[in-house]
């Protein structure tokens, strides 16, 4: 496995699979892997003829530095993880690479980035477009894949990608969740042994919330059981709950129908330091 630490080597290395005639997969990824990654860069594998990830903290979608400096960096467990399943190469570009000097150009989609977790961290999806361009442009694969429970993010890159024509198709894969639901994610590390636990309650809420939907519930009754069924968790704090329409991420309410898309979050673990997690769930009526 080739590891690129510029853009002309990554960029060498996607030329060389093309004049081979191969089709490329691309796994963008902030490092920290876990089975919720590996199964992007699976999905990858199986539609392309190579893979490559890249490993990128990026400084510009987060709001404090304190959560930049404490985003676990584990470099070298992550390339065994890629090595082991025969991703052909890895771009970790350093900041001064993705952001040189003077470095002011910005990508925003204006509607999508600046609603429901866009208001709570303000400027997130603005940095997330900005470097997923960069990286499109940098490594031109074939197709891209981005995990579903970060749904706003996947919605926020699809209407980059359209309204900017890029020639990379961004593929969206299925949450991976641990045995008992907890969704995947670098962040549960932070979590203590009660706190792990505790975080269940988001995957049941789902269940729930799904249950109701199926029978007919309106978008109140679903919302007020995602967040009747967290509070049964003394652990979880600040529950937020956000039921949207597929794609456009457009409020809805009264009686569901089509595909709407269900957003959940809970704070866990010491109010002065909580570990945010997210979780969530589409559903077709
Ligand atoms: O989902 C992530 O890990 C990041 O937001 C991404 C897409 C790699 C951009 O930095």
């Amino acid at each position: 496995m080739k590891i690129c630490r510029t853009i002309a080597e990554v960029r060498a290395v996607v030329r060389d699979l093309r004049l081979s005639g191969q089709t490329v997969g691309f796994v963008p990824t902030m490092g920290a892997l876990h089975a919720g990654h590996m199964s992007l860069v699976a999905a990858a594998k199986a539609e392309n003829d190579a893979v490559i990830v890249s490993i990128f903290v990026n400084p510009t979608q987060f709001g404090q530095q304190a959560d930049l400096d404490k985003y676990p960096r584990t470099e070298e467990a992550d390339c065994a993880m890629l090595e082991a399943v025969g991703v052909v190469a890895v771009f970790m570009p350093s900041v001064e690479i993705m952001y040189p000097d003077g470095a002011e150009t910005i990508v925003e989609t204006t509607k999508l980035a600046n609603m429901l977790h866009g208001l709570v961290r303000p400027g997130h999806y603005r940095g997330v477009c900005t470097v997923v361009t960069k990286l499109f442009n940098i490594v031109g694969a074939d197709r891209a894949y981005f995990g579903e429970k970060d749904y706003q993010q996947l919605q926020v890159i699809r209407r980059m990608a359209r309204d900017l024509d890029v020639p990379t198709d961004v593929v969206g894969v299925p949450t991976v969740r641990e045995a008992d639901g907890l969704a995947m994610s670098s962040r549960n590390v932070r979590l203590t042994p009660e706190d792990r636990s505790a975080a269940v309650v988001l995957n049941r809420s789902l269940i729930a919330a799904e249950t109701a939907a199926r029978t007919g519930a309106t978008i109140e009754a679903i919302a007020q059981t995602i967040r009747d069924t967290i509070e049964t968790e003394p652990r979880a704090r600040d529950p937020h709950v956000d039921i949207v329409q597929a794609l456009t991420l457009a409020p809805v309410s009264g009686r569901p129908s089509g595909t709407i898309g269900i957003m959940i979050s809970a704070a866990f673990g010491p109010v002065d330091d909580p570990v945010l997690l997210i979780d969530q769930r589409e559903i077709t009526l």
